[in-house]
């Protein structure tokens, strides 16, 4: 109840911050500029059963699948995740920067931290609940808190590079109650790219690297690059 009516007045601010749509009437389309923390949705336990995010065959998950990152009871409410359970990142990184970077780049937000949480390798794995844990991420999905040679996270959405597939991420004439964003990827607070934006850490679609779209011909990359 609680986080449902925190989730709507996070809704309500981000209508009231959007920017008045200039750009929508220069390009004459019904495009309203929201976009879409993931909507609850059931969880089918067999697919992340045996993914990589399966820990319970390892010993310190007390043979759980859903506990190092979630708990019924007593979860952190001061992390923005539903019923969270892992203690949190305090890391700083070290951010991605080129010369021909223009969007507006911070440090990751909370969705990110969720997952720098293991992948920073700064906090253990079964640091969660009431252990204080000891084991710690390793080997290539170590990804450490130098962020500088990873694809960008906590940046900005920009329309710069995208071609005409505009139809890959709005619906240009939303019906009532219909959502005016229909991208794949989610697209976080503040409109910004955050690690769950490609990534689902369910394993909910089954493909490969936990992604939220195939990547087979570099599909996840044109979806917002069109590279000419
Ligand atoms: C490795 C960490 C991890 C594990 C293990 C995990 N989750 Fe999650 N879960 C997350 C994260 C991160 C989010 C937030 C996703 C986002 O920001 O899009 C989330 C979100 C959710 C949500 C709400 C949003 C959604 O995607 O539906 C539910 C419900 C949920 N998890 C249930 C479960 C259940 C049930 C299990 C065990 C079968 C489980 N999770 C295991 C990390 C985990
Ligand atoms: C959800 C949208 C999204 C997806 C998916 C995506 N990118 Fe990006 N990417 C961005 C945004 C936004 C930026 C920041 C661009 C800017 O601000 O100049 C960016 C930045 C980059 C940059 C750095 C550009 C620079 O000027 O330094 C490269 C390279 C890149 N992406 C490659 C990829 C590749 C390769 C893939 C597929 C694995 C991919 N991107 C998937 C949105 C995305
Ligand atoms: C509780 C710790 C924990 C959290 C939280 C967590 N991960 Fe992981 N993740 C791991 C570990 C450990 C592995 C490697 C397991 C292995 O190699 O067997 C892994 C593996 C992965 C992989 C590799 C998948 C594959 O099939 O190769 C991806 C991608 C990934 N995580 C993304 C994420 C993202 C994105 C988030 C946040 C939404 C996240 N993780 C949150 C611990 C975590
Ligand atoms: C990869 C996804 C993606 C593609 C492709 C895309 N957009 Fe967007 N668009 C967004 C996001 C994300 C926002 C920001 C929503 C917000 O601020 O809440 C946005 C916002 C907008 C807005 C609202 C004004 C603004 O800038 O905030 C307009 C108008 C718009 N897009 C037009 C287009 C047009 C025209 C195209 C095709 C040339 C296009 N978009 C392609 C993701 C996309
Ligand atoms: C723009 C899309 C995008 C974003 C954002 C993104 N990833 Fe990935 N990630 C990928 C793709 C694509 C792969 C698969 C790479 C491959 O197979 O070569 C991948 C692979 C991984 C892997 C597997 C190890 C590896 O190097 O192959 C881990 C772990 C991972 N990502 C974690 C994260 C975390 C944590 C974040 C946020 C800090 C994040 N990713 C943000 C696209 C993304």
């Amino acid at each position: 109840m609680k986080r449902e009516a925190k989730r709507e007045a996070r809704r309500k601010t981000r209508q009231e911050t959007r920017p008045k749509t200039t750009m929508h009437q220069r390009v004459g389309v019904g495009i309203v500029g929201v976009f879409v923390v993931s909507a609850i949705v059931s969880i089918a336990i067999a697919d992340i059963t045996g993914s990589k995010h399966d820990f319970s065959p390892l010993g310190w998950s007390q043979n759980e699948i859903c506990k190092p990152c979630h708990t019924p009871h007593n979860a952190d409410t001061s992390i923005e995740a539903p019923l969270w359970n892992h203690t949190q990142t305090t890391a700083v990184y070290e951010l991605y920067a080129s010369p021909t970077l223009s969007g507006d780049i911070q440090q990751p937000g909370p969705a990110s931290k969720l997952c720098l949480s293991c992948h920073d390798g700064t906090v253990a794995l079964d640091s969660y609940g009431e252990n204080a844990g000891d084991h710690y991420i390793y080997g290539q999905t170590l990804i450490g808190t130098d962020l500088s040679n990873d694809h960008p996270v906590g940046i900005k959405w920009e329309h710069r590079g995208v071609g005409s597939n505009c139809l890959d991420c709005h619906n240009i004439r939303p019906g009532p109650g219909e959502d005016p964003m229909v991208s794949i990827l989610p697209f976080f607070e503040d409109a910004r790219i955050e690690c769950a934006t490609c990534h689902e850490p369910h394993n909910k679609l089954g493909i490969e690297g936990m992604l939220r779209m195939s990547n087979d011909g570099s599909a996840l990359c044109f979806h917002c690059h069109d590279p000419k």
